[in-house]
C-alpha cells in the first residue's frame, strides 16, 4: 500500500524497467501482458519518461494486451488500440510487429480460432513474464466478469451491466458501449510468472476488500488471484481503506 497512485505507479514502472533490463542483459526478450483503463496510465507515463530520459529501450519487448471491445475498429477513439498507442506505444521504440491486441474487427465465426491463436502466440514466446492488471467494480480482471471459470482461456465474453455503465462516459452513453469483448481468460492470466494488480481511489475500496479477503468464488473473479503465489496487489491508501 502506497500513499498515492503516482508514487505507486512509479514503483511499478521501475519494476517493469528492471525486468526489461535484466532480460536484455541475458539476451532475452521480455513478454509483457498489459491492461488499459485509467489505472495503468501513470505507469505508462513513467515508462515513457524512462525511455526518453534514461534510455530504456523496448526493442526486445513483446506485448499482449488483455482485451478489446467487440466489435471495435482499431482506429475508433474508444478502442484499446487507440488507447495503447496514445498512452504508450506511440512514444516508445517498440516494434509494431511485437504488439498484440485482440482483434475487434473479426467476423464472429472467426473469433474462436483467433482466441486459440492468441493463446498459442503467448505460449510460443514462453509465456508472459509479467501481467499488469486493473480491477473492475464487478471484480473482473481483464474482462473476466462474474461467472468466469478459473481455467478460462482467451474468448468472447458478454460485459456485465455495471462494466458497461462504468464505460458509458467514454462512449457517450451506455447504449453505445459494446455488449461484448474479447479477453484473455483467468487461466491465461494465471500462467504469467508475475502478476501485479493495481487499484487506486476509494471507488475501488469495497471490491479490493472482496478480492483480497473475500471467499474465493466466480462471483468475484479477482478472488481467484488468492490462489496464486505470483500475485501482488499494489494499492493506494484509498483503495486499501477497507482491508482488515
Ligand atoms: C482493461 C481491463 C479492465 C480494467 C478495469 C479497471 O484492459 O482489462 O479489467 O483494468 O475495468 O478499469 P479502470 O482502470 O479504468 O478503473
Amino acid at each position: 500500500v502506497y500513499p498515492d497512485a503516482s508514487f505507486a505507479s512509479k514503483k511499478v514502472a521501475k519494476r517493469i524497467a528492471n525486468l526489461i533490463i535484466a532480460k536484455n542483459e541475458k539476451g532475452e526478450k521480455t513478454i509483457l501482458g498489459l491492461a488499459t483503463g485509467a489505472t495503468p496510465i501513470k505507469v505508462y507515463a513513467e515508462l515513457i519518461r524512462l525511455h526518453r530520459e534514461e534510455g530504456l529501450s523496448f526493442e526486445n519487448v513483446i506485448t499482449f494486451n488483455l482485451d478489446e471491445y467487440y466489435p471495435m475498429k482499431p482506429d475508433a477513439a474508444q478502442s484499446y488500440v487507440t488507447f495503447m498507442n496514445e498512452n504508450l506505444f506511440d512514444h516508445i521504440d517498440i516494434k509494431k510487429e511485437n504488439i498484440h491486441i485482440p482483434d475487434g474487427t473479426l467476423k464472429q465465426e472467426n473469433v474462436a480460432a483467433f482466441c486459440l491463436e492468441y493463446e498459442k502466440k503467448i505460449s510460443s514466446y514462453g509465456g508472459l513474464d509479467l501481467q499488469v492488471l486493473g480491477i473492475g467494480r464487478t471484480g473482473h480482471i481483464g474482462f473476466n466478469e462474474p461467472g468466469s471459470a478459473p481455467n478460462s482461456g482467451t474468448r468472447l465474453v458478454t460485459l456485465d451491466d455495471l462494466t458497461r455503465r462504468d464505460a458509458s462516459h467514454d462512449f457517450g452513453g451506455k447504449e453505445n458501449v459494446p455488449v461484448k469483448a474479447i479477453t484473455m481468460g483467468i487461466g491465461t492470466i494465471f500462467k504469467a510468472r508475475e502478476i501485479i494488480l493495481m487499484a487506486w481511489n476509494y471507488k475501488k475500496a469495497s471490491i479490493i476488500k472482496k478480492a483480497v479477503e473475500g471467499e474465493i468464488s466466480s462471483d468475484v473473479p479477482a478472488t481467484y488471484l488468492q490462489l496464486s503465489e505470483n500475485v501482488e496487489f499494489v494499492l493506494d491508501e484509498e483503495a486499501a481503506a477497507e482491508l482488515t
